[in-house]
């Protein structure tokens, strides 16, 4: 059994979430495990749902969102917790890293201070030690003169260096989860990289479960064990992070991978970006999301409720590989394939 569990979560806001026709549903059924020891990634364009998703997870959505379906962590419904509850659940078990790390980092606050008020809730431990602690987190972040930076308030640090300071007191809980919302999208390319690197080393050491949400393929290529897509609210793919990169089938997924640069194109290649926005969708219920920007689309696309099934293409030795497409991009010829 995986650490979460998310069974057909669907979530509405009153007066619809603004996207196309029929649908109102910002999240619309959507189903992934999260494993411990191990980063399932949940990608897709602005708007697709990703934060609404880990929100409800967390019980942090406005009241009046409507949400239906499970969550169950560590064998407990998160959905169903009294907030009561919830609020023990989260910050001790479960920890989560947002874009910004300004708007979760306390500005009047000291950086030490804010990491070591986690340690003493969590740990109990005393003043000194916690402070040790603290400085010990720090370094491992890769925050150079740790203890220099614990008397230091957050905008005296560069955006990286925030970031940084923000999975240390996510990491100061050691939760059984950690959430990371676009954690590394303010940052810049190279920081980016070493953030990633660091969240992927704490993850495999620690045995701490991740769901990394982002728009960046690219950056789910890095660190991801399994990737599941989302478009306009519901899951379109999901498969095994080799497997999503060496057979994308959904067209979407072809779209996007088809606009994350490539280290070994051929200098001055251009990058294709999927025609349109995601607001040019039509509601599931009147057939797939993307058919008004797939090239592949046909009136058998034009169906209501596609389903997510297995591709029944994908080599066995890959597993589940999921996929909710009338027309998937062909894959080669399974004897070509293990040629
Ligand atoms: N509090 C809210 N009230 C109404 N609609 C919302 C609210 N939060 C998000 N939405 C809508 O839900 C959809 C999904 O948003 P979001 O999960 O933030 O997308 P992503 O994180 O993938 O960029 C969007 O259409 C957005 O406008
Ligand atoms: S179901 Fe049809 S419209 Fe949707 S991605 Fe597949 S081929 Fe394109
Ligand atoms: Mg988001």
């Amino acid at each position: 059994m995986a650490l979460l569990e998310v069974r057909d979560l669907s979530v509405a806001f009153p007066g619809g979430s603004g996207r196309g026709s029929s649908s109102s549903k910002a999240v619309d059924g959507v189903s992934f495990d999260v494993e411990a020891g191990r980063v399932a990634g949940l990608v897709g364009e602005s708007g697709s749902g990703k934060s609404v998703t880990s929100l409800a997870v967390m019980g942090l959505l406005p009241k009046t969102a409507q949400v239906s379906g499970t969550a169950v962590f560590d064998g407990r419904d998160l959905l169903s917790l009294p907030e009561r509850d919830l609020e023990g659940v989260r910050g001790r078990d479960v920890a989560m890293v947002f874009q910004d790390p300004m708007t979760s980092l306390n500005p009047v606050v000291t950086v030490g201070t804010q990491i070591t008020e986690v340690l003493r809730r969590h740990t109990g431990a005393s003043r000194k030690a916690a402070r040790d602690e603290a400085g010990e987190l720090l370094a491992r972040v890769g925050i150079p003169a740790p203890v220099r930076r614990l008397r230091e308030y957050p905008h005296q640090l560069s955006g990286g260096m925030r970031q940084r300071a923000m999975i240390a007191i996510a990491l100061a809980c050691n939760p059984k989860l950690l959430i990371a919302d676009e954690p590394t999208t303010a940052l810049d390319v190279t920081i980016q990289a070493q953030v990633l690197e660091l969240m992927g080393d704490l993850v495999r050491e620690r045995g701490t479960a991740m769901l990394l949400i982002t728009h960046d393929l690219g950056v789910v290529a890095g660190l991801c064990d399994t990737v599941t897509v989302m478009y306009s609210g519901r899951v379109v793919e999901r498969a095994g992070r080799h497997e999503l990169f060496a057979r994308p089938r959904h067209r979407y997924t072809s779209g996007l991978l088809a606009s994350v640069p490539r280290l070994d194109a051929p200098r001055g290649q251009r990058l294709q970006p999927i025609p349109g926005t995601p607001r040019d969708v039509i509601g599931w219920t009147d057939g797939c999301a993307f058919a008004p920007r797939c090239t592949a689309a046909s009136g058998d696309c034009r169906v209501p409720d596609l389903p997510l099934e297995q591709d029944d293409d994908a080599p066995a030795a890959a597993g589940q590989h999921l996929l909710r497409c009338a027309h998937p991009v062909p894959t080669a010829h399974p004897e070509e394939r293990s040629a």
